[in-house]
């Protein structure tokens, strides 16, 4: 059988860990080709939002492509592309009014092409020299050598270093481990971390030389490199101002927390922030089609329009139409099923405040540091010795061990490592679903204790 097998045609992720084969898909659950079934805790990695095996997603690709599959974006647009850029420029909100979409195949083309995107947009308003695009540290972009050399995950950029153009990164607000021993909150820390991104702006010399520096990207909750960590009150407002102040393009990269996840339709209207450039994949389709999208101000759609006017990119794939219309569909179903309140852990009876409770309820094990998140994104870390946080020895492989004992009983969670220093540091990432029941919710972080309990 395929999945007892270690090597298949199939270059997989590992040639050292045996496989299952999926199969089927519906709601919160996967089945496997022996009949077991696997509730998704993580939305994979945090791309489902809608649930698996929604009907009328599959049709409205059908139906897209029995009637149009492909044209090139040189010769035309589509009925589909040109629709789904207004919804989401709408969903988007007030700040991407008159904006523009640029529509991709997944988060590391969308990161890749807002790169290029503020690279052009200061070119086109006479800032040539600037190129260099600002991100922190502890976090992650992309696969591909752009997104790479802007992100800060270090086993993900380790043995490709030398092929990236390296940038600077600057420090990362982490308030669980905290750098400064705050008490407040971590406010005051959160504005040194923004100050060290203006005199990254500023460079060496410091304001009397003009910047080279076109944009900074940042993840406004980061994802998997540190699971799920909000930033502390004050710091993107300062990010954003500092941004503005020196002309460089504000990049929210919200791959991962973008279309509902942290219960508001993109995580920077927690925060009050309006971008630049809005990067968003994994839920714009919530898995149906591989499908990204930038969502381009209008400053900077304008700057492009009034300049050159061109913008000097292309992937052979953009605004696909059948993955456009998976996205189209699945922006309907969201919608229709007010998903994005489902996943607000603020507001009561929700999926989101169901999933923060249970969670919270881990604190009590001896192995459990911290428990964080907002909406249907949450990060639970592991800690060695709760009093100092000592993290365990990163060669135990806890949060691995944690996830495969989660896995054997029927549940998929996103186990981490790195958290602390790039190396150690053990953390799961948890991203159900929002059609996520409170019993599912119940029983799949019961199976959680019952596995940090075995790893232990
Ligand atoms: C914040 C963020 N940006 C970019 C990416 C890259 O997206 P993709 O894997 O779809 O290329 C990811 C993937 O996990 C991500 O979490």
């Amino acid at each position: 059988m395929i999945a007892q097998q270690l090597r298949t045609p199939v270059l997989r992720r590992s040639f050292r860990k045996l496989y299952p084969v999926a199969v089927r898909g519906e709601g919160v659950y996967v089945w496997d080709t022996d009949g077991k079934r696997y509730l998704d805790f993580s939305g994979s990695a945090a791309v489902n939002f809608i649930g698996h095996g929604v009907r009328e997603i599959g049709d409205a690709m059908a139906e897209q492509a029995r009637q149009l599959e492909f044209v090139h974006t040189s010769q035309f647009t589509t009925p589909v592309a040109e629709e789904f850029a207004q919804e989401l420029l709408d969903f988007a909100g007030a700040g991407f009014a008159g904006g523009a979409v640029y529509f991709t195949c997944g988060g590391s083309e969308s990161v890749e092409t807002a790169l290029k995107l503020a690279r052009q947009y200061q070119v086109e308003i006479g800032l040539s020299n600037r190129h260099q695009i600002l991100s922190r540290q502890q976090s992650y972009h992309g696969a591909t050598l752009g997104a790479l050399a802007v992100s800060g995950n270090r086993k993900r950029r380790e043995i490709y270093l030398p092929m990236v153009r390296e940038f600077e990164h600057i420090g990362i607000p982490y308030c669980y481990r905290c750098a400064f021993e705050c008490t407040d909150s971590c406010y005051n820390c959160g504005q040194q971390y923004a100050a060290e991104l203006e005199r990254a702006i500023e460079g060496a010399e410091g304001a009397a030389v003009p910047s080279d520096v076109a944009g900074f990207i940042f993840e406004p909750m980061s994802g998997a490199t540190l699971g799920a960590v909000a930033p502390p009150p004050g710091y993107l407002q300062a990010i954003a101002n500092i941004c503005q102040r020196h002309d460089v393009l504000l990049i929210a990269d919200e791959v991962m927390t973008g279309m509902g996840r942290t219960g508001r339709n993109f995580a920077v209207e927690h925060w009050g922030i309006a971008p630049d450039i809005l990067v968003t994949a994994k839920g714009v389709s919530s898995g149906y089609a591989p499908l990204g999208a930038v969502i381009a101000s209008k400053k900077v759609a304008d700057a492009i329009a009034a300049g050159s006017g061109a913008f000097l990119h292309g992937f052979t794939y953009n605004a696909h139409p059948v993955s456009v219309a998976a996205g189209r569909a699945v922006l309907r179903r969201l919608r229709s099923l007010n998903l994005v309140h489902v996943a607000d852990s603020e507001a009561d009876g929700t999926a989101g405040s169901t999933l923060k409770k249970a969670l919270e309820s881990l604190r009590d094990l001896d192995a459990v540091g911290d428990v964080r998140g907002l909406g249907l994104l949450w990060g639970v870390e592991f800690v060695a010795d709760k009093k100092t946080k000592a993290p365990f020895p990163p060669e135990k492989n806890f949060a691995g061990l944690v996830g495969q004992a989660c896995f054997r009983r029927g549940l998929l969670v996103y186990p981490m490592q790195g958290c602390v220093d790039g190396v150690a540091g053990d953390h799961l990432l948890i991203a159900p679903p929002a059609v996520i029941a409170p019993e599912q919710t119940g029983w799949a972080v019961e199976q959680i204790r019952a596995a940090i309990e075995e790893s232990t």
